[in-house]
């Protein structure tokens, strides 16, 4: 069994975040959306992985990521000119999977059940695509299961218009070799993509033995600013051990559920958690509020924060509002001179969005 993680494409629903970097990069409690997928891999035992990369993003995600030691797996980076559609992915993946069953895990995907129980159903039913799903509120952004009573699946549709069901696909899927040829059979969809879709509707057309089950945890996709928030709240709440490694004085009050990084200093704050602060931050006269990731080497000084992500280097002063349901970029400042200004000056770039509220 090996494993095929898709983490090309462009990523335009996070801009301006991913102008710079590869979404699957962007941290979810300090650690890449990426990563989480690799762990859950090489949990359910399968270590041969190979990761699709775009001409873009790929070498930062191979800076970052590496050749898998540290996640005790063999990691090959596989290049896709061109982000022409997931199944076009596993087209131009095929010489690494040779004839081998995997899994296909979209690499901006995070879920919360293990992978074990899906794998053994795969392997014991013999089964060449098994599916999962997951009841949304809005199917029109997803690919769309029809099942039957019994739960079979009868048809799969790519971000219908009008959905046949509120039953999402979720972005992991398991394979036998048989997709290869169902990939061989589809054409371009509308937008241009070869869809894994079409070909898993290949496969049902065929009358090949594909299995849909349902997801009993959460499923995020982190595409989205509030998706990624949404990631990041499930996560802290989850899965945050305490750990205070960091410089705090005794003006500063830790509460909850917190972790902070070596070499990080906390200055007449306070951290009401869950809360997670990188190493190399500057925290003086601040209140951090619940659900709030800070990454490295970022900068608060006077600042009010809850529930936001905050990226590498970035630096926010004299804020007097609170910051909420943010997300600020690697090396973004945000500053406030005097208490009340009477301008404001703004270096934004593009595709940038500021509520004053
Ligand atoms: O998240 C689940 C959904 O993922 C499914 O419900 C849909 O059926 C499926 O088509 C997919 O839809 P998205 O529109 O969300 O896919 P997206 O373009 O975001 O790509 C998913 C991942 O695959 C992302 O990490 C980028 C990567 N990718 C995408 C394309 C189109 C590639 O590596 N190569 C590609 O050509």
């Amino acid at each position: 069994m090996k494993a095929l993680i898709l983490s090309g494409g462009k990523g335009t629903r996070l801009r301006p975040l991913t102008y710079t970097g590869a979404k699957q990069l962007v941290p979810v409690v300090n650690k890449p959306i990426l990563w989480y997928g690799i762990e859950a891999i090489v949990a359910a035992g399968i270590t041969d992985i190979g990761i699709i990369i775009s001409p873009e993003t790929g070498q930062e995600i191979q800076v970052k990521t590496g050749d898998g030691e540290k996640f005790g797996a063999n990691i090959t980076y596989i290049l896709q000119d061109h982000p022409l559609g997931l199944a076009h992915a596993v087209k131009i993946a095929q010489p690494f999977l040779g004839d081998s069953p995997f899994i296909m895990y979209l690499g901006d995907n995070l879920i919360e059940d293990s992978l074990d129980s899906f794998f053994t159903a795969f392997k014991q039913q013999n089964l060449d695509a098994l599916i999962l799903l997951r009841k949304v509120s809005n199917p029109s952004a997803f690919g769309v299961a029809k099942v039957d009573e019994q739960g079979r699946v009868l048809q799969l549709i790519e971000k219908p218009k009008v959905p046949p069901s509120n039953l999402a696909l979720v972005g992991v899927y398991f394979f036998s070799n048989a997709i290869h040829q169902a990939i061989a059979s589809i054409q371009p969809s509308a937008r241009g993509e070869l869809e894994i879709t079409d070909a898993i509707q290949a496969l049902i057309d065929f009358e090949k033995p594909v299995e849909a089950l349902q997801l009993k945890g959460w499923w995020l996709d982190t595409g989205k600013k509030d998706d990624l928030l949404e990631a990041n709240r499930i996560i802290l709440d989850t899965r945050l051990e305490i750990s205070i490694e960091g410089d705090i004085d005794k003006e500063s009050q830790i509460i909850g559920r917190v972790k902070i990084a070596l070499g990080s200093k906390i200055i007449n704050s306070t951290v009401r958690g869950p809360v997670i602060i990188g190493s190399g931050c500057h925290i003086e006269n601040c209140f951090i509020g619940p659900y709030t990731s800070i990454a490295n080497g970022v900068t608060l000084l006077e600042a009010d924060l809850e529930h936001s992500v905050i990226l590498q280097g970035a630096q926010i002063k004299s804020i007097h509002q609170r910051i909420v349901d943010s997300v600020i970029g690697q090396r973004a400042k945000i500053e406030v001179t005097p208490q009340r200004p009477k301008a404001l000056r703004f270096l934004i770039g593009d595709d940038s969005h500021i509520e004053l509220t």
